[in-house]
C-alpha cells in the first residue's frame, strides 16, 4: 500500500535510531525522503542508499536544529529540494543524566534547545509554507513517555517532553483551520543509541524491564509504524493527541 505517493518527507535526526526507522518506513509506502542529522556521514549515506533502492528519492540536509536560524533554513531547504513538502517529523532529541541540583545553563540548553526550541521553531517555518501555498500539512513530534510518567535525574528532558505535550494539544487548534494536523508519539524503551548505556548494564535494564509489562524493550521499527500511521490519510480525523508505543509501560499496574 502506498500511502505517502507523491508526498515529501522531512524527519529531523534521521541518521541513526527511530528517526531513520521512520525515513525508510515512509519511504517504502512511497514517500520521497529528506534525511538530516548535523553531518552527513556513511550511515547517512548508506540510508539513502536504501530508499533510492526502494524507487523513491532520497535526499541529506545536513543542519544542527538546536539553532533557529539552522531549523528555519533546514524547512526552507527541504521545501525546496523537491519542490514541496507535506510531512515534517521533529524525530531530534537529546537527554542528559544528571541530579537536578547539579544541572548547568548549559546542559539545560542543549536538551531544550533541540527538542522544544528547534521543534517550535521548525513546525513555525512548515506553517508558515503551508498557510501561504495554502497546502496541507502534517506534523509528529517524537515526545516520549516521559511527557506524561517522571524520569528522575532527567529534569530538563521531562520539562521538554511535557512542553511539547502542551504543543501539540494547543497548536491543534490553531492549525485545523490551516487544514495541518499535528500528533505527538510517545515512545517507550526503544533499543537505539540513545539508551546504549542501559542496554550494557543488566542491572539497570533487568529494573526497567520489570516495569514494562510486555517485557521487552521496542525497536525503532514499532515507533515507526505509529509515525506512518499518523502521518498518513488513515488518521485524517486525528490531531492534538500524544500516542504510546511503549508495551505497556506508561499506565502499568505491579499486581501485588
Ligand atoms: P538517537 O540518539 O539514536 O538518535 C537521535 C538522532 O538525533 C541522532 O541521529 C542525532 O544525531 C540527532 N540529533 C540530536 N541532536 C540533533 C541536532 N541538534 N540537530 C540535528 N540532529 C540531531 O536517539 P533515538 O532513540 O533514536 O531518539 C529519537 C527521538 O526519540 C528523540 O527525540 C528521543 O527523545 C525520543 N525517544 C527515544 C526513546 C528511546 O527509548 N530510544 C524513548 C522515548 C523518546
Ligand atoms: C528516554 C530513554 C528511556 C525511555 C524509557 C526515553 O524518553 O530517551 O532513555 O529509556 O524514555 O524510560
Amino acid at each position: 500500500m502506498n500511502r505517502f505517493e507523491n508526498k515529501v518527507a522531512l524527519v529531523t535526526g534521521s541518521s541513526q535510531g527511530i528517526g531513520a526507522a521512520c525515513a525508510l518506513r515512509l519511504a517504502s509506502e512511497g514517500a520521497d525522503v529528506i534525511f538530516n542529522g548535523r553531518t552527513l556521514d556513511e550511515r547517512g549515506e548508506g540510508l539513502m542508499k536504501q530508499v533510492t533502492d526502494m524507487g523513491r528519492k532520497a535526499h541529506f540536509l545536513e543542519a544542527d536544529v538546536s539553532k533557529i536560524q539552522n531549523v528555519v533554513k533546514l524547512v526552507q531547504d527541504a521545501i525546496a529540494v523537491y519542490g514541496h513538502l507535506d510531512i515534517l517529523v521533529n524525530n531530534a532529541g537529546v537527554e542528559k543524566n544528571n541530579d537536578f541540583w547539579n544541572v548547568t545553563e548549559e546542559e539545560y540548553d542543549f536538551v531544550m534547545d533541540t527538542n522544544l526550541k528547534g521543534v517550535f521553531f521548525g513546525i513555525q517555518a512548515f506553517v508558515k509554507y503551508c498557510k501561504d501555498q495554502q497546502r496541507p500539512g502534517v506534523i509528529v513530534n517524537m515526545s516520549s513517555v516521559h511527557e506524561e510518567i517522571v524520569f528522575p535525574h532527567f529534569a530538563a528532558y521531562c520539562a521538554s517532553k511535557g512542553a511539547l505535550k502542551m504543543l501539540t494539544r494547543n497548536l491543534a487548534t490553531e492549525l485545523a483551520p490551516l487544514n495541518m494536523r499535528v500528533n505527538n508519539v510517545a515512545p517507550g524503551a526503544i533499543a537505539t543509541p540513545i539508551n546504549q548505556k542501559l542496554l550494557n548494564n543488566k542491572e539497570q535494564l533487568d529494573n526497567l524491564l520489570e516495569n514494562i509489562p510486555m517485557r521487552k524493550m521496542g525497536t525503532p521499527e514499532d515507533v515507526a509504524a505509529l509515525v506512518a500511521f499518523l502521518c498518513s490519510d488513515d488518521a485524517k480525523y486525528v490531531t492534538g493527541s500524544t500516542y504510546f508505543v511503549d508495551g505497556g509501560l506508561t499506565y502499568h499496574y505491579e499486581e501485588q
